[in-house]
């Protein structure tokens, strides 16, 4: 459904499951990431009514997912670790166009959101799938489901709001450099990584 060309390697999540505080830390400032995000989609594209409807519901229920995690952290006495560096995104932000028309912009940016959340959908599938500790696998289930919702959000909203972009092949194209991208990462204890 996700039309992700590469599945996460389970192991990863073992990798995950070793250090609970760190990937719980990184997930916690991925929630918060993901509220900016919104947040600033809203600012910049402010005309589009239905936008600004769509992503003050998103902004509010990822930083409620902020807030699940850091409780979760602070129940179990772990401490919110310092924001870490996401290559992952880093490496897809530069893949989104910005020089072209203002729409082509806005388009690249609904659909490196779009990116970012099917991913992190299905690394949250894996967790719920793959770790032992059952609160988590519940907690990750519930999460997966969640960005599963997002995901088709932004999709949807770049298919609306195109008006030169041709989307769904601008989506293949995001979706193999994904899967290219991600051949790097699965070996550490973060969402993305
Ligand atoms: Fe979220
Ligand atoms: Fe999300």
């Amino acid at each position: 459904m996700l039309g992700l060309k590469l599945s996460t390697d389970p192991r990863w999540a073992i990798i995950a499951e070793s250090n609970l505080e760190e990937i719980l830390t990184d997930h916690a400032w991925c929630e918060q990431k993901a509220a900016s995000n919104a947040i600033s989609l809203i600012a910049y594209n402010s005309e589009h009514q239905e936008l600004v409807h769509e992503l003050t519901i998103i902004a509010i229920e990822e930083m409620q997912h902020f807030q699940m995690v850091i409780d979760i952290i602070h129940k179990r006495g772990y401490t919110l670790g310092r924001e870490r560096k996401d290559d992952y995104v880093n490496q897809l932000m530069k893949f989104a166009k910005k020089d072209g028309s203002r729409n082509m912009a806005f388009i690249d940016r609904l659909l490196f959101a779009a990116m970012i959340e099917a991913r992190s959908c299905e690394r949250f599938r894996v967790l719920s799938q793959h770790i032992n500790d059952k609160e988590l696998a519940k907690f990750y289930y519930d999460l997966m489901v969640s960005e599963a919702n997002h995901y088709t959000t932004f999709l949807n909203f770049a298919r609306r709001y195109s008006v030169d972009v041709d989307v769904d092949k601008r989506w293949k194209e995001w979706l193999t450099f994904e899967g290219k991208l991600i051949q790097h990462y699965g070996k550490t204890q973060t969402v993305h990584g």
